[in-house]
């Protein structure tokens, strides 16, 4: 068996993803790389790390060739928000990454895993259990680059028989590394501020409904993907994936089952909001049941319980 290779590893889903599958597989068969270095308290496996942009070929193929992977978990993305505000950077680092990933993963015969999103799906997409198969004509720059990874992932398999495989990730809540600028990110900004000052003045309108998961769900999700067996795939990329829709009224409340105190204000920001109107607001992931067995472990409850006993037993709520 040849190593794994994660690209933008030291992001929100990396810094769990990779101490996930060296537990897995043995520390030095998983290679995290990022255009950024670790940061200094550094997960909590050790193992290797390379530098790789993947706007360069040769740095990817170099990580691969030098470390004999044979399969990439390709995270390296600008997130919805960030990419709005950078569409073209955004097309470069999404497409153009992926493209090199996928041109080495072809030459060096690996298989990858790309994380597709919600933000997949636009305003013309059945909202309500969004089926798998359905229409995606999103309106953010976001979007388009994940309808177009969905799409170039499914040719490099049916072209060249690359083993390509995605999932259309909810937004994610997680306690080790903070979210990297994506719309979702209230839901995890709102436990940090929650346990710090018992307030949280949130970006979205409080009815907004979007499909969330829990950081361990999306983890498991992605390596019992991976481990699937081919032959049972009908879809490739990429899975419709939920565990709760959730608003932001919903989960304050939640919260406050804990934290009885807990308040919560709106400050909309426009922008974000747009990006989240254009969103389905729960997503039917039957494909994934049927073909690979996914089943979300944690709901609403069990989530909000664990972020604020970890968050709680880590952070010194500020006195005012
Ligand atoms: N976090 C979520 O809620 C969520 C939801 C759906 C899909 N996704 C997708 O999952 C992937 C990872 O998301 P994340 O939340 O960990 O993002 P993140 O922003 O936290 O991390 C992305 C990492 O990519 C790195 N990066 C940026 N440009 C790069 C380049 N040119 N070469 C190499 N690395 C580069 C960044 O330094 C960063 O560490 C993305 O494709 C994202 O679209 C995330």
């Amino acid at each position: 068996m040849g190593r794994i290779l994660v690209t933008g590893a030291v992001g929100q889903i990396g810094s769990e993803l990779v101490p996930a599958l060296r537990e897995r597989y043995g520390s030095d068969r998983v290679v995290a790389s990022d255009i950024r270095v670790e940061p200094p308290d550094g997960p909590p496996s050790r193992g290797p790390f390379e530098h790789v942009d993947c706007t360069h070929i040769r740095e990817i193929d170099h990580a691969v060739r030098r470390h004999d992977v044979d399969t990439i978990y390709h995270l390296a993305a600008l997130l919805s928000a960030v990419a709005e505000t950078k569409p073209r950077v955004a097309w470069e680092v999404n497409m153009g990454g992926l493209y090199r990933v996928l041109e080495v993963a072809r030459a060096h015969g690996c298989a990858v895993f790309l994380p597709s999103s919600i933000g997949a799906f636009g305003p013309s997409t059945p909202a309500l259990h969004t089926p798998q198969d359905t229409i995606q004509r999103p309106t953010t720059m976001y979007g388009v680059t994940k309808v177009s990874s969905e799409l170039l992932c499914d040719y490099y398999h049916l072209k060249f028989g690359l083993d390509t495989r995605g999932l259309r990730l909810p937004g994610l809540i997680s306690h080790v590394a903070p979210p990297g600028g994506g719309t979702t990110d209230y839901a995890v900004e709102i436990f940090y501020q929650a346990v710090r000052y018992r307030h949280y003045s949130c970006f979205l309108r409080r009815d907004t409904a979007l499909d969330m998961m829990y950081m361990p769900d999306a983890i498991r999700a992605m390596i019992e993907l991976m481990e699937a067996d081919a032959a049972r795939l009908v879809h490739r990329n990429a899975f419709n994936l939920a565990a709760m829709s959730v608003t932001p009224e919903r989960l304050a409340d939640e919260i406050r089952r804990h934290l009885p105190d807990f308040v919560i204000d709106y400050a909309v920001d426009p922008a974000r909001q747009a990006i989240a109107d254009s969103w389905p607001d729960s997503v039917d992931d039957t494909a994934a049941r049927e073909e690979w067995g996914w089943k979300p472990r944690y709901d609403l409850a069990a989530m909000t319980t664990e972020m604020l006993q970890v968050l709680g037993s880590r952070l010194r709520p500020v006195h005012h």
